[in-house]
């Protein structure tokens, strides 16, 4: 199980507040903290939690280099973190006194990643290895194309949603992973079924998986469906719940696990991570999921 993820490396600019910023206020946060986030950096500490030799492919500025050393001790291979000249990717994120949270990005490094940059990644893994990706950095089709020619199996999580979604080749995934509001986006439609029988049909070669929140998660392959229940817990903050349930999913699912196990063990896993706080510092480890299932 190889996984190589394309993914965003964030500085998380994390403000506690009673509720979010409206248009036209100013408000004092309750706390700041900085910490390290990313989807991408969120994936890749789940995945290698999760027990997947998992390497990260990106970029960041010179302020950004915790956020390496942040993978590093997560057991995560960084030969593919690049620094380059610029700033790193940051997010402002504003968590509310239920948990749920609101993100402002600033893309800086992500948005520097070049066709260049994913040959000379892709040439050193091959047709049995596995390419993660999310929608916040450069050169996202170009990753899902030269992976796709390569015979690699790629998954994509579909966040966030946005215009940069339209028009990418998504037939070519193995996996496609989305929240109500990117597969909403996708799907032009809202209920889950829809969504789910949607892009089943579009994508018939394509895990479809689609996370509801308290209303748990469920997945579609052409005409095979799968639905878990959320488990019961306490929401402290659900700022990387999604990262956490795609590399959790990701490991059940490479090692040949069925659609439910592979929910069940992703639910079980982001349920925990939603229940402290922090976006990379919140993801369990697969010891700890393993004994809440
Ligand atoms: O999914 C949570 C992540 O989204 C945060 O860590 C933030 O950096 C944004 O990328």
């Amino acid at each position: 199980m190889r996984v190589v993820n394309f993914g965003s490396l964030n500085i998380d600019y994390v403000y506690r507040v009673d509720h979010f910023v409206q248009p036209g206020e100013t408000m004092s946060a309750q706390s700041l903290q900085i910490q390290c986030g990313g989807k991408g950096l969120n994936q890749s500490v789940a995945l290698a939690r999760a027990g997947v030799e998992t390497w990260h492919a990106g970029r960041i500025g010179p302020e950004g280099r915790f956020l390496k050393e942040t993978l590093d001790r997560a057991g995560v291979h960084t030969r593919f973190v690049e620094e380059t000249a610029g700033s790193t990717g940051h997010a402002i994120i504003q968590v509310d006194s239920t948990g749920q949270n609101s993100i402002l990005l600033h893309d800086g490094a992500n948005g520097r990643l070049t066709p260049d940059f994913v040959t000379a990644v892709l040439d050193q893994f091959s047709a049995g290895d596995t390419v993660l990706l999310q929608n916040e950095t450069s050169c996202v089709e170009e990753i899902i194309r030269q992976a796709a020619r390569r015979g690699m199996r790629t998954a994509m999580n579909a966040a966030p949603a946005n215009e940069k979604l339209e028009g990418l080749p998504l037939e070519a995934l193995s996996w496609l992973l989305v929240n109500e509001v990117e597969g909403a986006f996708l799907a032009g439609t809202e209920a889950p079924e829809a969504i789910l029988d949607t892009l089943a049909a579009r994508y018939p070669e394509t895990t479809v998986v689609l996370t509801l929140g308290e209303q748990g998660a469920a997945a579609a392959r052409g005409t095979q469906r799968a639905r878990v229940p959320a488990r019961e817990t306490a929401v402290v903050d659900t700022t990387a719940a999604g990262d956490t349930f795609t590399g959790y999913f990701l490991r059940r699912a490479l090692e040949g696990g069925t659609l439910e196990e592979a929910l069940s063990l992703a639910a079980a896993a982001s349920a925990l991570a939603v229940s402290r706080p922090g976006a990379a510092d919140a993801v369990p480890g697969y010891e700890e999921v393993l004994r809440t299932l």
